[in-house]
């Protein structure tokens, strides 16, 4: 077997902090695994702003075409928020150079995860539903869109390829899952939500064996919180997407715990934490370590195959919520460091027993 390429792009404030808990949890779970990668360091975002000169380099955009894999943690912040190339824009240029026109963003309340949720208990339980997030074009890509002394326009755009492909997307995810789509648009007032539920209908068509529900995206936000178990695939348009995917975190019971995927149709997938670089907490060693660890989870089984790797990974999440090891974020005492060592140590401890 071939040592896969991961491409590390270590990301601004709380990004380094996580991203060195999650690589040192994915070592601790490959450490008696044949499994073999190598990490290829670049420079992005704000840090490729400081190290290159650019949020995202030629040279970055070139490796990250050859990897199998490329990880983030999380960019931007302050220090670059007034520059006219800021770090978000290398995050959208990334996405569209590598054709990452689709963004999963799961929402699961586990059963150890119900009491950190603000929702009551019977509201929460059994939520486990997937965004499907439209990411390289609509309101983020659209032109023209200009920044005027006196004025300002943004441009919400869609093509037929381009929902189309994000249709397919979210039915042949649903076909593997429960079979339930909804579609989230604005179609009571804006011609691209109208296109979007009108190819929704016509590639949903396709797939007999999928139900199809329908939601404007205002009632949407309601629907998350009043009845979060009943969705299963919630496809989206791109600026909606971002914007539901926050408020399905908190459920959760903190942002800080949900991974995401980017795929294209061929080349390496991104995957990345749903959430930014909280320069609010960052260099306090107070960061939820939990989104990047099920972020190298996410990639180890959907470009890996190593589900059992992963599966460690994620046992390791489950210990450390259920015994409260957590960070001040899910209402812990704990920091960053301390956590992923609970992680670690868990999964030692039951590779000794597996052993034995
Ligand atoms: P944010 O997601 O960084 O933070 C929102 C809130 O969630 C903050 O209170 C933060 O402390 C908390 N939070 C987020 N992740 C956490 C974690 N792992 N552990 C504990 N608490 C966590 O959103 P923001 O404050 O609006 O944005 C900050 C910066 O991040 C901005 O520059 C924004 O553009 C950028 N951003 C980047 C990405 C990305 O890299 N994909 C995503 C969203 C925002
Ligand atoms: C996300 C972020 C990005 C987005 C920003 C930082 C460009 O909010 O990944 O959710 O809006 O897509
Ligand atoms: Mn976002």
């Amino acid at each position: 077997t071939s040592v896969k390429k991961i491409v590390v792009l270590k990301g601004d404030y709380i990004g380094p902090e996580i991203m060195t808990a999650g690589l040192a949890v994915l070592e601790a779970a490959t450490r008696n695994e044949t499994f073999a990668y190598e990490l290829i360091d670049a420079p992005f975002g704000g840090d490729g702003i400081d190290r290159a000169g650019d949020p995202l380099p030629q040279s970055t955009i070139n490796i990250a075409k050859q990897a199998d894999a490329v990880l983030l943690s999380a960019i931007g912040g302050p220090k670059w928020d007034n520059m006219s190339r800021r770090p978000e824009q290398g995050l959208l240029e990334i996405r569209s150079q590598l054709n990452l026109f689709a963004n999963i963003r799961p929402t699961k309340v586990t059963s150890v995860q119900i009491d950190r949720s603000p929702l009551k208990p019977e509201y929460v339980k059994n939520t486990d539903f997937v965004i499907v997030r439209e990411l390289t074009s609509g309101a983020y890509f659209g032109k023209p869109r200009k920044l005027e002394e006196h004025q300002a326009i943004d441009t919400i755009y869609y093509n037929e390829q381009e929902v189309t492909r994000i249709m397919h997307q979210g039915f042949k995810l649903a076909q593997k899952r429960h079979k339930h789509v909804t579609i989230v648009d604005k179609s009571n007032v804006l011609a691209t939500s109208k296109f979007w539920r009108k190819i929704a209908n016509e590639v949903g068509k396709n797939y007999p064996d999928v139900a199809i529900d329908y939601y404007y995206v205002d009632a949407m936000t309601m629907a998350i919180m009043s009845k979060p178990a009943t969705f299963d695939v919630v496809i989206t348009p791109n600026l909606f997407g971002d914007i539901l995917s926050d408020e399905a975190a908190q459920i959760t019971g903190s942002i800080g715990q949900i991974p995401s995927m980017s795929i294209g149709e061929n080349g390496p997938n991104l995957y990345e934490p749903i959430h930014g670089s909280a320069p609010d907490i960052a260099g306090q060693g107070i960061a939820n370590p939990i989104s990047m660890v099920n972020t190298v989870a996410m990639m180890l089984i959907e470009s890996f195959d190593e589900k059992r790797i992963a599966a460690k990974m994620i046992a390791s999440v489950d210990y450390i919520i259920k015994n409260h090891y957590v960070t001040p974020d899910m209402g812990g005492v704990m920091t960053t460091d301390e956590v992923t060592q609970k992680m670690i140590a868990y999964i030692k401890k039951h590779e000794l027993a597996a052993i034995k």
